[in-house]
């Protein structure tokens, strides 16, 4: 089951806890010999942006997520719920959405977010997505 909700209703709702794996070591086109890597620019701007803000997302860096063409990259997962890579992520102007995409999908029961109520940098950005992970004789 897919949760729709409104702008008016996110900014009240209530958020479950969620991960947001950074990736430290991607590097940007042009931005080769960039120290710190972009990665590391990522994950410092959003570690800050998310504890200011006090968004039950916990943001973890990590080295390689697999998506090195592609990077910047994170992963996004909480308990229960779809888990999404994104890629082509900028340090400098992909925080704010990266928290407002984290903030509507630990806002649904499934990790489902409706395609417009993504932000645009999920819906361009999406690499893959993995369904939640099942306890040991729960599939049938
Ligand atoms: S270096 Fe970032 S995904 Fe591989």
């Amino acid at each position: 089951m897919t949760t729709h909700i409104s702008p008016e209703q996110l900014a009240g709702a209530i958020v479950a806890p969620a991960t947001l794996y950074v990736c430290l070591t991607c590097r940007q086109p042009g931005d080769e010999d960039a120290e710190p890597r972009a990665g590391a620019r990522l994950h410092a701007a959003l570690s800050e942006a998310a504890t200011a803000q006090a968004t039950g997302l916990t943001v973890v860096g990590v080295e390689c997520l697999s998506n090195c063409k592609r990077g910047c990259t994170a992963a996004l997962t909480s308990p229960g719920r779809w888990s999404y890579i994104y890629g082509d992520l900028d340090p400098a102007t992909s925080p704010q959405s990266i928290l407002d995409g984290a903030r509507r999908y630990q806002s649904t029961t499934d990790g489902l977010v409706p395609w417009r109520e993504r932000p645009e940098i999920f819906k361009r950005g999406v690499i893959a997505r993995l369904p939640a992970f099942l306890q040991p004789g729960a599939a049938s």
